[in-house]
Formats: structure tokens, C-alpha cells, sequence
């Protein structure tokens, strides 16, 4: 099954080229590998369906490192080993040695000679880039602050699915922390499959220099269009699919919240925003965790002190039609085995 457009099918050797790869961030990868990863994650959501699967990873093992909270990387992680028949093994800082008695070059060269390949989640996107130089086996990024590449593979396949378009044709708008993670990726896949992609946040939070600068590059070997803007109005303007995320992320001070409400709420995703877009058939997404109401902790304790009880989207929004974030919660699945299969097997 090949979701691509003409002229964008996988390139022969695309996938081949990265068994016994890491998989770090978007731009490491060549365009052809990118899409090669998203059409593969497309044929092993298919075959899940099927029963007389034959796993390729049987006999592996995989360490997966977690610094910070995770339900769907870390899920998607195990399901999509299990799926495979390979084991995993979970590590936490609390239950491990790892950043506080063994170093990362350490635990990389332990890890590397017990297991097949590495996960790792936390802050610096240079610990995930240590290990993978010190490991002998592929080192996967399941977040880190820069950079977030399982989240928009899924984000990809997401899209081409919700879409009757070819990947030229489609333009997303992500409103809200352009400066994070998750907005970077996105950035960068999209420039990698030719998208049309818009960031729209406040000028304090727009992305550094360097990642637009390298999804520019992408972009002109593309055709992608990308737009960082602060006006909502333009950059939502025919877009097909509006995506946001968390105001604050793992790691920022909670105190940060206060300032964040105060610049982002003009860009909350509610349905006068979704408006915007004089597109009925918008879509809207979402990495998840989301703060769309007062039912959490957070949003509890938010509630009280700032007097909203919606954040970066309405629970109106969240809960409609037009909303697919549980089906993009469920690609994690998919296109992270694309990459453990992709790296590992062969
Ligand atoms: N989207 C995402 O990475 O979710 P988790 O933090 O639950 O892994
Ligand atoms: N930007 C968010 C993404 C969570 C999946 C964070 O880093 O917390």
C-alpha cells in the first residue's frame, strides 16, 4: 500500500539504507527515507488486521529509557515490540542508575550488550545524540526538548489518511508554542513530504533560527511552503488540517503558565478559529496529553488560578467530528514499529 502521490512512491533501497540506523530527528533522514518510513508504517497498520502475521523481531530485546511521563510513546513502544515478538525493558531514573551514578556514555555501552536497540526520553536532545554515539545498536528518540520524530511520522500518516489529497496539496497550521518540540518536527516532516505548513504563535514563541533555516532547505528540494506568522487569520487561512499542543511542556517551570495563558489564548482552538480556515472539512489534531477542560489535576489546579476552564483547545472542539486525535494517538503505534522494524530488521 503506498499512501504517496505519484512521483513520491518509495525509492528502492529507501528502507534497506536504514537497518542498524538511529533514528534522532527528522533531518538525519533523507526525504526518501522519510517517506519510505510513512509508507511502511501505512502497510504494517494494514497487515496488523491480518492473523497470519509473521513477526520480524522475534528473539530482540529493547531497553526503553524514560527521564520523563509518557503513556502513548511508551505504549506504542511495547505494543509495537510485542506485535514483532521482541521483549521489552522498561527503565526509569528512580529505578536505574541512569544521569545519576553511570554516565550516558556508560549506560550506552551497557545497553549496547544486552539489547538490540535503545529509547530514550528526556530534556537534551545531545544526551539521546551521546548515547546513540556510544551504542553499537539503534538509538530511538522518543522526545526530547528539541525534537519529537515519532510524533510527527504519526502526524504524517495521520494526515494522508484524513485526506483525499496528495501530500503537495495538503497544508497544516499548528497554532500555539511554535518554539516546541513538537512543532519543530512537524516543521521539518512537513517540509520533508512537500506540505504547505504554517506555524501561527506570538513572536516569542516562534521557532529558533536553525530549525526554520533547515526545513527551508528541505523545503526548496520539496517544493514544501512553509510560514511562520503570528496573525491567525493568515496562517489558517485554507488550511485542511489545524493541530496545537500543550502550552507548557514537560521540563518548563509550572510558573511559566501564568505568562503562556496570556499570550496563547488568543490562539486557543475553538470553533471561531477553526472559521478561519473556510475549510468545512477541517480536521483538527492533537500529540496529546491535552488540557481541553478541568477533569485532570493540572487543569484543576489551572482552573482556579487562571479562571479558564479550556487551554490550548475548547472541549467543544476536542470532542467533535471534526476532531481525529485518537486516531493519531493510535498511528504512534504504527509508525513507531515502522521504525523498529525499518532499523532492526534484516
Ligand atoms: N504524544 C506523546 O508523546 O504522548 P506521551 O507523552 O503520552 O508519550
Ligand atoms: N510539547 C509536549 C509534547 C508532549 C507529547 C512536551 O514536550 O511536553
Amino acid at each position: 500500500m503506498t499512501l504517496l502521490g505519484s512521483g513520491t512512491r518509495r525509492a528502492p533501497g529507501a528502507l534497506r539504507s536504514l537497518a542498524g540506523r538511529d533514528f534522532l530527528k527528522e533531518i538525519d533522514l533523507s526525504v526518501e527515507e522519510w517517506r519510505a518510513l510513512v509508507d511502511l508504517a501505512a502497510d504494517l497498520k494494514a497487515e496488523r488486521r491480518r492473523s497470519d502475521r509473521t513477526p520480524r523481531l522475534a528473539g530482540r530485546s529493547i531497553a526503553l529509557l524514560f527521564e520523563k511521563a509518557s503513556t502513548r510513546t511508551r505504549c506504542a513502544f511495547e505494543v509495537a515490540a510485542y506485535d514483532e515478538g521482541a521483549h521489552v525493558t522498561y527503565l526509569d531514573p528512580a529505578s536505574s542508575h541512569l544521569g545519576h551514578k553511570e554516565s550516558v556514555a556508560d549506560t550506552a555501552r551497557v545497553l549496547s550488550r544486552l539489547y538490540d536497540g535503545i529509547e530514550y526520553r528526556g530534556s537534551d536532545q545531545a544526551i539521546v545524540e551521546t548515547l546513540a554515539a556510544y551504542a553499537d545498536v539503534p538509538v530511538w528518540n522518543g522526545l526530547t526538548d528539541a525534537w519529537h520524530p515519532t510524533q510527527s511520522l504519526c502526524d504524517v500518516l495521520t494526515m494522508l489518511e484524513h485526506s483525499a489529497k496528495p501530500a503537495e496539496q495538503i497544508a497544516i497550521a499548528y497554532v500555539g508554542d511554535a518554539r516546541n518540540n513538537v512543532a519543530r518536527s512537524l516543521l521539518v516532516a512537513g517540509a520533508m513530504m512537500g506540505m504547505d505548513v504554517r506555524l501561527v504563535s506570538p513572536a516569542e514563541l516562534t521557532p529558533d533560527h536553525d530549525a526554520v533555516r533547515r526545513a527551508q532547505q528541505i523545503a526548496e528540494a520539496t517544493g514544501a511552503r512553509l510560514e511562520v506568522t503570528g496573525d491567525p487569520h493568515r496562517g489558517l487561512t485554507g488550511a485542511d488540517f489545524v493541530y496545537t499542543d500543550v502550552w507548557v511542556s514537560m521540563g518548563e517551570p509550572t510558573e511559566m503558565w501564568d505568562r503562556r495563558v496570556a499570550l496563547l489564548a488568543p490562539y486557543a482552538v475553538d470553533d471561531a478559529l477553526l472559521e478561519l480556515t473556510g475549510n468545512p472539512e477541517v480536521r483538527f489534531m492533537h500529540c496529546l496529553p491535552a488540557l481541553h477542560g478541568t477533569d485532570t489535576e493540572l487543569g484543576h489546579q489551572l482552573a482556579s488560578r487562571t479562571g479558564r476552564t479550556s487551554f490550548e483547545v475548547t472541549p467543544e472542539v476536542f470532542e467533535s467530528e471534526r476532531s481525529i486525535v485518537f486516531d493519531q494517538a493510535e498511528n504512534r503505534l504504527h509508525t513507531i514499529k515502522a521504525v523498529l522494524v525499518a532499523t532492526l530488521a534484516g
